[in-house]
């Protein structure tokens, strides 16, 4: 099953509006159109960025949303209101929003329902923490974090997991190329239980952790690694635009 590559920059809480600009700029400029590609600024350059993107291919997603679609939820934003903005992707379950933030597994849960059915790509982050890998639970706490998408997500082409091992992400230590397909090849397996095998066939995994431009052509030359969801490396244009070009 050949599926289209799918890098993603998560630029967490970075840039201010004129490096974001910046950045997006050049990533439009620089990416290639063999490999799907997107960037999530902070909400509040998501127009800038926006514009910056525009003519380009690059996707424009979100960090996070709020499931309810209106009213008094000081603070939170909606899936309307990124569609509104042209966000075209949005993350759930990212482990800094689970274990720093403190979302519980059943707000991610609805998170992730709002972002499926307002039509747009889902990227649901899972990953377990080094003391559940130590302690032989990473494919049980991956299983509860799939567990958490729904059944009516019928679209694989919207639906995309995010292998984010949470030791992991921002440490400079990446997963090794069999650790991270022995886990991306366990979710396929999982959705295809979920679904169906067609269905988990279509599904793009990323893998994220430290993925940089040495470690990128051999992490995503893994059969069930499609691509990647960078941090730190996603805020300069030329190490992101050289993961993208190193995907599959
Ligand atoms: P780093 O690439 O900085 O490790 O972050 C990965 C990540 O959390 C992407 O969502």
């Amino acid at each position: 099953m050949a599926r289209t590559s799918f890098v993603a920059g998560n630029w967490k809480m970075n840039t201010n509006k004129a490096t974001a600009v910046e950045l997006a700029k050049a990533v439009a400029k620089g990416a290639p159109t063999r490999v799907d590609v997107g960037v999530a600024p902070p909400f509040v350059y998501l127009h800038a960025v926006g514009q910056a993107l525009a003519g380009s291919k690059v996707l424009l997603g979100a960090q996070d949303v709020y499931f309810e679609k209106n009213g008094a939820f000081t603070g939170e934003i909606s899936v309307e209101m990124l569609k509104d903005l042209g966000v075209r992707f949005c993350l759930t379950g990212h482990s800094e929003r689970r274990h720093v933030i403190g979302e519980s597994s059943a707000l991610v849960a609805r998170k992730a329902e709002a972002v499926y059915a307002g039509g747009l790509i889902l990227i649901h982050c899972v990953g377990e923490k080094l003391e559940q890998r130590d302690a032989n639970q990473t494919l049980q706490v991956v299983q509860a974090q799939l567990n958490e998408l729904s059944r009516k997500m019928d679209d694989p082409a919207r639906m995309v997991i995010a292998y984010e091992p949470v030791w992991a992400i921002g440490t400079g230590r990446n997963a090794t190329d069999q650790q991270a397909q022995e886990v991306h090849a366990f979710i396929r397996q999982t959705l295809g239980t979920m679904w169906n095998k067609d269905y988990a066939d279509r599904v793009r995994i990323q893998y994220g952790g430290s993925m940089k431009p040495e470690n990128a052509k051999s992490l995503t030359s893994q059969t069930d690694v499609d691509g990647g969801l960078i941090g730190g490396a996603a805020l300069k244009a030329d190490a992101f635009l050289a993961i993208v070009n190193a995907a599959k």
